[in-house]
Formats: C-alpha cells, sequence, structure tokens
C-alpha cells in the first residue's frame, strides 16, 4: 500500500524569474487556484495519507499558505462567504495531511528525497514533482494500480521531441509489459542526442522503494553539479531491482518554464 507521498519545493524556481525572486513558484496560481494544489488533490485522490513537502528556509512561504491564521480565522467567520470558507476548509485539510522537511541547499532531486529518510515509513512511497502537472487523468492513481499488481518500482514516462532529450531524463526499454506499461532496463539523466537510448522520458510521477536512501546516502554529483534521483534510480536497476516505466494517458503541463506555465493555466481552464 502506498500511503506517503513526497514533494521536493526546494528548487529556486530561475526559470521563473522575476516571479520567483519574492513568491515560490508552487504557490502561483493557474485558473484560480495554487500549482501545489493540484498536485496535492492528485494525492489525496490516489489514496495517500500523509503527505511531505520539501521546503527550505526560502520558501517559507509555502508553510505559511498551510498555516491557516488565527487572524483570517475570525474575519472569514464574519464574511460569510462560501467560496472563500470552502477553500479555507480544504486548506485545513490539507494541513492535518502535511508534514514539513527542510533541504535548505538546493543540491538537486536526490539530495532532496534523502531528507524524507527518517519519516518514511513504508517499503514503498510516491514522489510527485510540482513542475510536472498531469491532467484529465490521474496518472498517480495509476500507477499505484501497476505498483499493486506487480510489486515494484513504477515511474511515469512520455514520448518527447528527439531534439529535446538532453532535458530530461531518458529510459532505455527492457521489455513491453502491454500497450501503457514497459519493464525499464536503464535510465540516463539528461544524455546529449547521440547518446540517447530512446526518446521515452521521465515524467515527474515515482513510486520509490525504501532501498533508494541507502543509494542516495553514497550519491556523488552528476549532472549539472546535482544529486539525481536518476542516478540512485540507475544504481538500483543495476542491483536488480525492477522498475517500470508507465505511458500516463493525461495530458501533461511543464509549469517550469514561463511558456509552459502560460499555457497550463489556458490548458486548465478550457476543462
Ligand atoms: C527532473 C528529473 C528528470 C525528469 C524531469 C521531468 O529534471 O531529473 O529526470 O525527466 O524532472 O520533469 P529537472 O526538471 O529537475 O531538470
Amino acid at each position: 500500500m502506498i500511503r506517503q507521498a513526497i514533494i521536493p519545493l526546494a528548487g529556486l524556481g530561475t526559470r521563473l524569474l522575476p516571479l520567483t525572486s519574492v513568491y515560490a513558484k508552487e504557490l502561483l496560481p493557474i485558473n484560480g487556484k495554487i500549482g501545489l494544489e493540484y498536485i496535492i488533490e492528485e494525492c489525496i485522490d490516489a489514496g495517500i495519507k500523509e503527505i511531505i513537502l520539501i521546503i527550505s528556509k526560502k520558501k517559507e512561504i509555502i508553510r505559511k499558505y498551510f498555516h491557516n491564521d488565527k487572524f483570517y480565522q475570525k474575519i472569514i467567520k464574519k464574511k460569510k462567504d462560501l467560496r472563500i470558507s470552502s477553500e479555507y476548509k480544504k486548506i485545513i485539510k490539507y494541513k492535518k495531511m502535511i508534514k514539513f522537511v527542510y533541504q535548505n541547499n538546493p543540491r538537486g532531486t536526490g539530495d532532496a528525497v534523502l531528507k524524507t529518510k527518517n519519516i518514511v515509513k513504508d517499503n514503498f512511497f510516491l514522489m510527485l514533482l510540482p513542475d510536472d502537472l498531469i491532467i484529465k487523468r490521474n496518472c498517480s492513481k495509476d500507477m499505484i494500480l501497476i505498483h499493486n499488481k506487480k510489486k515494484c518500482s513504477v515511474m511515469a514516462s512520455m514520448k518527447v521531441n528527439k531534439k529535446t532529450v538532453n532535458r530530461w531524463g531518458i529510459y532505455s526499454k527492457k521489455s513491453d509489459i502491454n500497450k501503457n506499461n514497459f519493464y525499464i532496463n536503464d535510465v540516463v539523466e539528461k544524455p546529449d542526442i547521440n547518446s540517447a537510448p530512446s526518446n521515452n522520458a521521465v515524467i515527474g510521477r515515482y513510486i520509490l522503494s525504501k532501498k533508494i536512501f541507502k543509494k542516495l546516502q553514497n550519491q556523488k554529483k552528476g549532472k549539472g553539479g546535482e544529486i539525481h534521483i536518476t542516478d540512485a534510480i540507475r544504481k538500483l536497476i543495476n542491483d536488480g531491482d525492477k522498475f517500470i516505466g508507465h505511458s500516463f494517458k493525461g495530458k501533461y503541463l511543464d509549469c517550469g518554464t514561463m511558456d509552459g506555465y502560460i499555457k497550463s493555466s489556458m490548458e486548465i481552464s478550457k476543462i
């Protein structure tokens, strides 16, 4: 059973500057709702019971958003505005499920995951990267179903333009399970176009085993001087751990760039 989800949020969001100079990108509204809420809703709808947000001192604003300040509680009670009070009820519900851990030096996704080592309880957990929104279908829910059947790690996959492989983690396939799922032979972080094993890219949804923490403890810096989760996953695959790539059915929206962020608002407003 997958009960816990972790969400790394300590990144600086430089691709969205200057918006992110004073604000956390995950709190930017997309069609009237913060981006992070879409991710939290995906978790809850997939049956997740505890959500671990990895933030930093610079991003305390995220903690504040879920703080549900007493001052506002009073005002909201007086206002009797149905929309606002139902939004606040949601925040109170989220707050009860959320735990915070800190990654004060953003040294990469692998390093962020390692910070949750002492609070991840079960053998497997879910990780979601908040820049990657997947709409119209709950990707985490579908991945949990596959995990329950096969009892192994699962990661989301999407075919990308060959020219852009150096922006993603890229899979090498071992064998197909069915139309939407395959066993992974290897995964490489941001390969260049000539050495990329395919154009199947890693998208930010992972079901990982607790064993990843051991690999991360010894993980050296990789591409761009960061500690990548992909490199630790690679080691587990080498040890014989099974990993499944899941070609998800929903629509992918990249909220980490200005162009993608603007497009996401437009796409979501159409639903
Ligand atoms: C991260 C992962 C990469 C993955 C991507 C999906 O990269 O390291 O493997 O393909 O997310 O969005 P980042 O976006 O942090 O550069």
